[in-house]
């Protein structure tokens, strides 16, 4: 659906909102970067994000958190937030790339989506098959029923270039060793990442700012539903399908309402209406700027992104009040 075509459901006003809440989160989980300290960051932004989504106007449910009620005191799949307003479904990750941020290694980000109730694709903890281009492409011309070698020919055909022009970009892991391999025998230049896809996925939808044409491999389901929503936002083409290559695994997708194993899903199945998405820079990064502290300022730098009009914000931020970030604490 484009943007034009879909109901205007959430308001606009939110996403200044949800703007203060990634900032604020940001800022938490940029204090801790280059300690060394993954779980330390997660949670000073994990902490934050609890209490500043309570203060938003919205009756909130956490479809995308982290993990389930017990394994975490907050954000945990199902948990209520918010001070009351329309009823939304909640996707979060108060620090994605976690290590990224702990190593202070470009790409970590603050991200939250909020989307009308219902509209979010409920996923377990597992991995999920991902491809992801930008838009200005014709639909269904990349597809996870074909190989990763037709994929990258079809987009360098549409873009009119031999493929050795296109970049895709992957997740560096042993288990794309095989990908990695067929992406390069076509002449295609990979590029790898250590970890961070749902910046890496939001890089399609700006080739020339980031040189990168085609997102491929796997990474968390989460991240999966969440880059979904940037790309609702921005436009652009992404499948996913979950990797349910255990009966637990299955048991829980089966638990979530998840029939068929092997479904691909298409961006409009995995956010179905109107969104909204705020994201922050933790890190430097080729999307965002990273948390910048001085003795008078902190200065962030934040995208929010609406999928009813296609509108990208950019809202580059001097805050002078201290107080509001806690950093007493
Ligand atoms: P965290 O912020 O939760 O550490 O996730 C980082 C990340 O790189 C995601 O962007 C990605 O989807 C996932 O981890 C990949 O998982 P794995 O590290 O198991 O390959």
């Amino acid at each position: 659906m484009s943007a034009a075509r879909m109901a205007q459901v959430l308001d606009r006003r939110l996403a200044l909102d949800m703007a203060q809440v990634t900032e604020r989160c940001a800022v938490a989980a940029a204090r801790l970067r280059g300690r060394g300290d993954e779980q330390a960051a997660d949670l000073a932004a994990m902490d934050t994000c609890f209490r500043e989504l309570n203060e938003i106007p919205v009756s909130g449910t956490v479809v995308i958190g982290e993990g389930v009620a017990g394994e975490w005191d907050h954000l945990y799949v199902g948990e209520t937030l918010g001070r009351g307003g329309a009823e939304v479904d909640l996707a979060v990750d108060a620090l994605e790339g976690s290590t990224l941020c702990a190593k202070n290694m470009e790409g970590s980000i603050a991200v939250l989506a909020i989307a009308e109730r219902g509209s979010l694709l409920k996923v377990p903890p597992v991995y999920m098959e991902k491809l992801a281009i930008g838009p200005g492409y014709p639909d269904g011309i990349v597809s996870l029923s074909q190989s990763p070698q037709d994929n990258v020919r079809a987009i360098a055909e549409a873009k009119g270039v031999p493929p050795s022009e296109i970049t895709a970009l992957i997740l560096d892991r042993p288990r794309h060793a095989p990908l990695i391999e067929a992406v390069r025998k076509t002449g295609a230049a990979v590029k790898l990442i250590t970890d961070g896809d749902v910046a890496g996925i939001i890089h399609t939808t700006n080739p020339q700012e980031s040189g990168v044409d085609i997102y491929l491999g796997l990474g968390g389901a989460a991240e999966g539903v969440l880059a979904a929503a940037a790309l609702r936002c921005i436009g652009g083409q992404m499948q996913g399908r979950l990797v349910l290559d255990t009966e637990k695994k299955r048991e829980q997708a089966k638990a979530l309402g998840i029939r068929d194993a092997a479904k691909v899903y298409d961006l409009e199945e995995m956010v179905r209406g109107d969104c909204l998405v705020a994201a922050t820079g933790v890190t430097d990064g080729a999307l965002l700027m990273g948390v910048r502290f001085s003795r008078e300022v902190i200065e962030t730098d934040t995208i929010v992104l609406r999928a009813a009009t296609g509108t990208v914000r950019r809202i580059s931020t001097q805050h002078r009040d201290f107080r509001k970030f806690r950093l007493e604490a």
